[in-house]
C-alpha cells in the first residue's frame, strides 16, 4: 500500500493538515519530514510509540517507509505557510513570502 493510501485508511488527516487543510487536533506535518528539529527519525519514533493524544498503529516496517516516503514527497511540494509574518511595534505587518528569500 502507498505512503497516501496509509494516511487516507488510517485517517492521519482526521487529526493532522497538509498545507493547512485537516483535522486539528494535531499539528500540520507539511513540512516536518525537513524541520531540522524533527525529520524522518523523529516521524518513525512518533509512529512506533504514538502519544496520549495520537493512537499506536503498528505498522510494518514497509509501512512507515511508504508514510515517510509519502511526508517526503509532501514535503518537496512547497512550504506551508509559505509566509513569515513579522510585527512592528507601530502595528504594521511586514510579510516575506517563501518565493522573496
Ligand atoms: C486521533 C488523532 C490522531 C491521528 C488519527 C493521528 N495523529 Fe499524529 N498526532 C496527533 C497529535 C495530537 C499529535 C501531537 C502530539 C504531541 O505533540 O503531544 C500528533 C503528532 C504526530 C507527529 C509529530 C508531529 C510534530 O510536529 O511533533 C507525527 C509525525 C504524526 N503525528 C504523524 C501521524 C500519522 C502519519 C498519522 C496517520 C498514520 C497520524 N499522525 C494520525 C494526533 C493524531
Amino acid at each position: 500500500m502507498s505512503g497516501q493510501q496509509l494516511w487516507q485508511k488510517n485517517n492521519c488527516f482526521n487529526c493532522h493538515q497538509l498545507y493547512g487543510l485537516g483535522g486539528y487536533l494535531g499539528p500540520d506535518l507539511t513540512n516536518i519530514y525537513s524541520n531540522p528539529n524533527k525529520g524522518p527519525g523523529y516521524i518513525r519514533a512518533m509512529l512506533k510509540s504514538g502519544v496520549k493524544t495520537m493512537p499506536v498503529f503498528h505498522f510494518s516496517k514497509q509501512e512507515t517507509d511508504a508514510l515517510l516516503s509519502f511526508l517526503k514527497e509532501v514535503d518537496k511540494t512547497g512550504q506551508y505557510p509559505n509566509y513569515n509574518a513579522n510585527m512592528k511595534p507601530d502595528g504594521w505587518v511586514e510579510i516575506t513570502t517563501e518565493n522573496e528569500k
